[in-house]
């Protein structure tokens, strides 16, 4: 589809990007470019694998522990969704919530947006939906609902936060924070360090998703960016980094190769990477002590009984 002036110029902007990390010592793509249409498709098909634990323990921590949830939040709160929101964690919230005064999902992705947005309202009519085209790292207005809300809930799920270095995890923390407002609070949904073979395990399956997932980022910038990977020369690669508390994930080059991006040329050596994730691994120690540098508190952590994940409710000091 042709581009109109504005999204050329996104478009140019995100080449800049793209090609300034190809640069770097360490060869880095954003794993924002995991999500083109095929990509959320695989996602989806990951959050089912029997060696992703995260999805689904996170919902089952959303369903066992909804009415204390729902206690905290309160009467008349606008639900402020980070990222699109068609999961069934958010359908959770949405029923037991009491008396939403709006739920306002925020996304770059103005379709995927829409169209969560529609199911949304047609299961439940009642509720005030108004979705938000923004970049979420940065500050953005939020809408005037119908009814005056009584405070702002910002929802973070699916342990997203820990796509972010530990610096710019901050940063986010601090925009939600503002955003979130006087008497505002935010419910976040934390992965937990564990037994590295469990994390290990839930990004290296073995029905190999996710090295396609990881892959099709390639296919993404062949067709969004006319670059010319060569699709079946890098294998995936993902290892937790005990150290940092993190999964990395990279794109490894079976052979000296070059490949083209806009108008810069690259070469790869055999054995050489890219790293296209981090997904980090908290401890609830660790994690506390992040958000409140962004001036949030702990009010209350919900977890499995293994302890795989963590749902937190922070409230500002
Ligand atoms: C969507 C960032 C939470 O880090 O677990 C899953 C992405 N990457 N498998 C994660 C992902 C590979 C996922 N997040």
């Amino acid at each position: 589809m042709a581009k109109n002036a504005a999204q050329q110029i996104v478009a140019d902007d995100e080449l800049d990007e793209l090609i300034d990390g190809l640069k770097q010592t360490e060869k880095m793509i954003s794993p924002k470019y995991f999500y083109d249409e095929r990509g959320s498709q695989l996602f989806e098909e990951i959050t089912r694998l029997p060696e992703y634990y995260p999805t689904e323990t996170e919902l089952g921590i959303m369903r066992d522990n909804i009415d204390e949830i729902a206690a905290l939040a309160g009467k008349q709160a606008s639900l402020i969704e980070y990222g699109s929101g068609s999961s069934l964690k958010t359908r959770v919230l949405l029923q037991h919530l009491d008396e939403l005064a709006a739920y306002v999902p925020v996304d770059i992705s103005e379709d995927h947006l829409l169209e969560s947005a529609r199911s949304v309202r047609e299961e439940f009519p009642d509720i005030d939906v108004l979705p938000v085209v923004a970049d979420f790292t940065q500050p953005f207005q939020l809408p005037s609902p119908k009814v005056m809300p009584v405070r702002n809930i910002v929802y973070f799920p699916g342990s997203t936060i820990g796509n972010f270095t530990n610096e710019a995890a901050q940063e986010l923390l601090q925009v939600m924070y503002h955003e979130a407002g006087a008497d505002g609070a935010l419910l976040i949904g934390v992965d937990l360090q564990k037994d590295p073979a469990i994390i290990e395990r839930a990004y290296n399956d073995s029905a190999g998703v996710t090295a396609e997932f990881n892959r099709n980022m390639l296919r993404h910038l062949n067709r969004e960016f006319g670059a010319d990977f060569d699709l079946d020369a890098f294998t995936h690669s993902a290892e937790y980094n005990e150290e940092e508390g993190r999964i990395e994930i990279r794109l490894v080059s079976e052979q000296d190769q070059e490949f083209n991006l806009g108008h810069a040329s690259f070469s790869i050596g055999k054995d050489e990477a890219i790293l296209t994730e981090y997904s980090h691994k908290y401890t609830l120690d660790g994690f506390a002590a992040m958000a409140e540098t962004a001036g949030f508190s702990v009010e209350r952590v919900w977890m499995d009984a293994e302890r795989l994940f963590s749902v937190q409710y922070l409230v500002r000091d």
